[in-house]
């Protein structure tokens, strides 16, 4: 069907493809994962550095539960269910200092990635300049491409823990920049905002009058006694900030999809219209499990979150520590998320070559820094969550790898 396709399109002079997927590609780290896949279903052994405990017992049994009961047959609220709506309420007032109307300021998304997308199409279009992080989660590009906005890149500081320059920032503004989107621990550097960073962030986008994404996906993942704090419990932020937050990386709940958008009613309006009109709701006994993991103390396997963010923290160090511990490779140490982003210039290869190196001749698997933008060539990024032994395994490996080279 689709080679038809492409010989019609080849055929006819007015292209059938829309202009806006140009230059988008497969997501790459889709793509990793299915490579990493496909070897282990041949038999070999793959060094990922991912693995994570079971989402947990009484969140599948919540859905069980759900599917059996009349309602499964049903369309849901394209609000998101009400049950969902106010856990996720307590979850803001509890965690994030933030007062929400589950009625008018919260709507659930099939996945924080969806909610993210979503968020654009309401906020942005043709014309609109959407600020990027460079690196940063590499679906936010392509995303803002959807939405027919130009995404603009603003470098983060390699040599300072990857800060977020605000002069740097300044300069990239231009009178059709419209909204910034930052990740909050972040993806690929595990950089943590501290709390004059995020302060010094509000009053920048409010003298700008610029709107922000912020994106919290790993939230629950921030190391040495840091403290995880939402930009829309800032004073005044209220407005001015889409927070997209997911059950996907603290529950395991990847393939669930279940997240969630909180944004001040005006935005939840246009929020909403967007997702009534795409997905009707999202998937009813899925909610339903998310509104038990919400309510629930229990984050994945049997762990607690404060004892899943230490076990994380402890892997964060041993794979930190032996990454460090290879001549040529430096690495910041990250504050939250699981990633490690080191630096490997001194190979002389591209990301994309040592990467592929990695994977060819030890089975590493890493992601090249630069998939996450310029700003991420020279790194490779690591997951670490992982249990030890298999962290120590994959470093093994890499090491082996790396001083062949
Ligand atoms: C930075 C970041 N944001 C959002 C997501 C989306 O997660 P999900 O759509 O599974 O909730 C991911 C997943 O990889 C991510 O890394």
């Amino acid at each position: 069907m689709r080679l038809r396709h492409r010989k019609l399109a080849e055929a006819l002079t007015v292209p059938i493809f829309a202009r806006r997927l140009d230059g988008i590609g497969f997501s790459a780290s889709q793509a990793a994962i299915a490579r990493s896949k496909a070897a282990r279903e041949a038999g070999e052994i793959v060094h990922d550095f991912g693995s994570k405990l079971d989402t947990p017992k009484h969140v599948k049994q919540a859905a069980i539960d759900y599917l059996h009961s009349p309602k499964a047959a049903l369309y849901a609220d394209p609000r998101g269910l009400a049950e969902l709506r106010t856990a996720i309420a307590r979850k803001l007032a509890r965690e994030n200092g933030i007062s929400a109307d589950a009625d008018t300021e919260i709507t659930v998304s099939p996945g924080g990635k969806q909610g993210i997308l979503t968020a654009l199409l309401a906020l942005a279009g043709p014309g609109d300049q959407v600020l990027l992080e460079d690196p940063g989660w590499l679906s936010f590009e392509p995303m803002v491409r959807l939405t027919g906005a130009r995404p603009v890149p603003v470098r983060l500081r390699a040599g300072d823990g990857f800060a977020l320059d605000l002069d740097v920032l300044a300069r990239r503004i231009t009178k059709r920049t419209r909204i910034l989107v930052l990740c909050n621990p972040h993806n690929p550097t595990g950089r943590v905002f501290t709390a004059a960073e995020l302060a010094a962030i509000a009053s920048f986008v409010q003298s700008r009058d610029l709107m922000v994404i912020m994106d919290e996906a790993y939230e629950h993942f921030v190391f040495d006694g840091r403290r995880h704090a939402s930009l829309a419990s800032l004073p005044g932020m209220h407005e001015r900030v889409i927070t997209a937050q997911t059950c996907s990386k603290t529950f395991n709940m990847f393939g669930w999809r279940v997240g969630w958008l909180l944004a001040s009613p005006a935005i939840t309006e246009r929020i909403r219209l967007v997702s009534v009109h795409s997905i009707t709701c999202v998937t009813s006994f899925a909610q339903a499990g998310a509104a038990a993991a919400l309510d629930g103390t229990i984050a994945q396997g049997s762990l607690t979150l404060a004892e899943l963010a230490s076990s994380y923290q402890q892997q964060r160090d041993a794979l930190v520590e032996g990454l460090r511990a290879i001549k040529g490779v430096r690495c910041f140490m990250p504050q939250g998320a699981y990633f490690a982003f080191p630096d490997i210039k001194r190979f002389g290869l591209t990301s994309q070559q040592l990467s592929d190196r990695l994977f060819a001749e030890a089975r590493v698997s890493a992601n090249p820094g630069s998939l996450f933008g310029r700003g991420g060539e020279g790194h490779l990024r690591f997951v670490f969550n992982a249990q030890l032994p298999q962290i120590e395994a994959g470093l093994a490996a890499l090491q082996r790898c790396l001083r062949s080279l």
